[in-house]
């Protein structure tokens, strides 16, 4: 069963191919940034109408790619997995209805993916390129340039939300921050690379939310807290300037503090769910490094298996999407969203704590 993914929801536009839940058949992605870099952050009235313009042609170049793989035929596609929500409302609609346009055409069931659970798909699939399959229970984190959401994993669709940043997601600071820091935006890549050569115990940070028991989390303080510091800092220097080394050094001290904030409430998500045998991160963030490291040291010491995508199957893509897509229809959820008529994407996270 081939299933068509489409992925519009923020600055990425992206569609793919995947066959019985697992195979990749082909996979596009056209990325936003240089529309939006020279705002720092993404424009929704540009991220629609980039959207609008690439998705045709985006469509031809998937079609070329995967008339190229041997398992490739079209006679065996049944069904239209898109991003329902949430996301930018322009966004969504642009992709959106061109799935309705494509099922309506080809009478195929279109299936509405939410986005934030669908990330957990990048893991899934990550892994079953390599021959093996998760294990539930599992505590997930989604950490994007949108979301920092932690949930609490059942099966690929039985998904809980258990706790959340009560203000800016992670990717989002390491963007402002990388703002602050002089880099380029998207800030969270750059950040990393000048990590590197940088002292992560230069600049102690504050441990936001350290001494509650909640596991709710926040970036806000800590961004703030690198603001105050970057201009205390530049009040030093004659020309305004930050140092190079400074910039690393800060740059570490800040990445330490935002993946300890994600462990620290991992540990705390641990206590509460002792059947815990599998920890899976995936979104923009978990392209990182440090953060591998950091979650596979976590996992190790309470002996349980953990995963992370390779990076085109963190960030946004339509991979997952169609993968979630495949077993919502497998399983009954969430189905054909023509047969509901009612249907509409959506821009707020429908999830609830549980
Ligand atoms: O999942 P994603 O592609 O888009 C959504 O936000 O949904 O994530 C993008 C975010 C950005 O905030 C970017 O700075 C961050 O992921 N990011 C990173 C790294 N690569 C991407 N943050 C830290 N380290 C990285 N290596
Ligand atoms: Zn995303």
């Amino acid at each position: 069963m081939i299933i068509l993914g489409i992925e519009s929801s923020c600055d990425d536009t992206a569609l793919a191919w995947l066959d019985n839940g697992q195979d990749v058949l082909g996979s596009c992605v056209t990325s936003q940034i240089s529309s939006h870099s020279p705002y720092g952050g993404v424009v929704p009235e540009l991220a629609a109408r980039d959207h609008l313009s690439c998705l045709p042609a985006l469509f031809s170049e998937l079609m070329a790619q995967s008339q190229r793989h041997p398992n490739f035929c079209l006679s065996r596609w049944q069904g239209i997995a898109v991003t329902q929500g949430p996301g930018l409302l322009g966004s969504l609609l642009v992709g959106y209805e061109f799935a309705q346009g494509l099922a309506l055409s080809s009478q195929l069931p279109l299936i509405g993916v939410d986005h934030v659970l669908a990330h957990f798909h990048g893991v899934f699939v990550d892994l079953a390129m390599e021959g093996k399959k998760p294990h539930f229970p599992a505590l997930g984190y989604v950490v994007s340039g949108g979301h920092t959401h932690l949930f609490r994993l059942r099966s690929m669709v039985d998904i809980d939300l258990i706790a959340h940043t009560i203000d800016d997601a992670c990717g989002e600071c390491f963007d402002k921050v990388g703002g602050m820091l002089g880099l380029p935006y998207p800030g969270g890549p750059h950040i990393e690379k000048l990590a590197t050569s940088g002292n992560p115990l230069a600049y102690p940070m504050p441990e936001v939310m350290a001494h509650k028991k909640s596991l709710q989390l926040s970036y806000s303080g800590l961004k703030t807290y690198v603001y105050n510091l970057v201009n205390k800092l530049k009040l030093d220097q004659p020309e305004g300037e930050l140092p190079h080394q400074t910039v690393c050094d800060m740059a570490a001290s800040f990445q330490r503090e935002a993946f300890l904030q994600l462990t620290r409430k991992l540990e705390g998500a641990l206590i509460q769910f002792p059947d815990t045998v599998a920890i899976y991160v995936c979104g923009g963030v978990a392209c990182n490094q440090v953060l591998h490291q950091m979650v596979a040291e976590l996992a190790i010491k309470h002996g349980l298996i953990w995963s992370m995508p390779q990076p085109s199957l963190c960030t946004d893509n339509a991979v997952m999407i169609a993968s979630m897509g495949y077993h919502q229809l497998m399983s009954d959820v969430n189905g054909d969203l023509m047969a509901a008529h009612t249907s509409a994407p959506y821009t707020r996270l429908r999830l609830r704590v549980t």
